[in-house]
């Protein structure tokens, strides 16, 4: 049988597959179609420090592409998360990830901080898909300079790998991951849902109670291998890869693109199965291609003769 098993910055995984944060179950509710320890770890939805009721209705419509959505991360208050939630993590079989968010860097900070007294969790993963508001409310994840400080302020509040995961822009991309590689990430998560928009044309408004939504699900599937691939020839990190992952043949295609491990997102919602299906459907395939490592899938679309680039230690620029 071939080795599946991966370690991410320490985090030992029996397998490469994992979910996207707030695509599957939530409150410590994680075995309603199969084992949670199915997976290699598990990234539960972003929780934040204080209550938060959410985006207003509607927040998800399906599109012929995938899912439009904007549920704006309701979060139930952060005691209610220590007392019923928490437990329930810590007592599962499986590594977990827990992803964190905050409005500031002070409330991203104290949010780490916080979950990481917790003993529950094996990692934590930044969601940097946060309206910075002392920069008029540019994410955190599209600004180098606020992704470095923020990841440097995370860091100081942790010794648990820290996973950045990054918002999807091309134009911000490299120097986002630069930065945050630099100030002492432990690895990185690409993509999140880009930014969309549905218009209803009787009412000539967005059809998404939030206005601005995003896009996931298969339509943006070549968009983020193309960005795994980008960053895993621009930084040295471990790379979770995601976006519009169905099945094992795009787990395939994400890791030779250069990710170390891949995410179930949208896919979850209309069939439930498709993650332990290509575990299996993954494992078939690499014993009929004679691959006995996992491990020899990553990076694979950039030759054998291609190196990643050393450890950042420094920020490119001044921040
Ligand atoms: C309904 C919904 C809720 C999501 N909630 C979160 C979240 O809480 N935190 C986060 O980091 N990403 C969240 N995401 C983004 C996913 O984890 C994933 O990065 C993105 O959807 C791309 O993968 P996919 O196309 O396979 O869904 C959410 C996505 C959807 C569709």
């Amino acid at each position: 049988m071939p080795d599946l098993s991966i370690n991410i910055a320490g985090i030992e995984m029996k397998n490469p597959l994992t979910v996207g944060s707030g695509t599957y179950g939530h409150h410590g509710n994680f075995n309603q179609f199969f084992p949670v320890e199915t997976m290699g770890v598990l990234v539960p939805k972003t929780v934040r420090p204080i209550e938060w009721p959410g985006n207003p209705p509607r927040r998800v419509i399906e599109v012929p592409s995938g899912l439009h959505s904007s549920v704006g991360i309701p979060s139930i208050s952060w005691e209610q998360f220590e007392a019923v939630d928490a437990p329930r993590l810590r007592d599962l079989p499986v590594p977990v990830i827990q992803s964190v968010i905050g409005r500031t860097e002070v409330e991203y900070a104290e949010v780490v901080a916080r979950a990481s007294a917790l003993n529950a969790f094996q990692g934590l993963e930044l969601n940097l898909s946060c309206p910075n508001l002392k920069q008029g409310g540019l994410d955190f994840g599209y600004d180098p300079d606020a992704a470095y400080k923020l990841v440097k302020r995370a860091r100081q509040e942790t010794d648990l790998p820290l996973v950045a995961k990054l918002a999807p822009d091309y134009s911000s991309l490299v120097s986002v991951a630069q930065a945050i590689e630099a100030a002492g990430a432990d690895a990185v998560a690409l993509v999140n849902a880009p930014r969309a928009m549905c218009i209803d044309i009787e009412t000539l408004k967005p059809m998404i109670g939030n206005g601005v939504g995003a896009l996931s699900g298969p339509a943006i599937k070549p968009m983020a291998v193309y960005m795994v691939w980008t960053l895993y020839r621009s930084i040295s990190l471990p790379i979770f890869g995601m976006g519009g992952v169905a099945n094992y043949k795009d787990v395939i295609e994400f890791m030779a693109a250069g990710a170390a491990a891949v995410a179930f997102g949208t896919v979850s919602y209309v069939d439930p199965m498709a993650l332990p299906r290509a575990l299996v459907d993954l494992e078939t395939w690499l014993v009929e291609k004679g691959i006995d490592d996992v491990k020899s899938l990553i990076g694979a679309a950039h030759g054998s003769d291609f190196q990643r680039p050393a450890p950042l230690k420094e920020m490119k620029h001044a921040v």
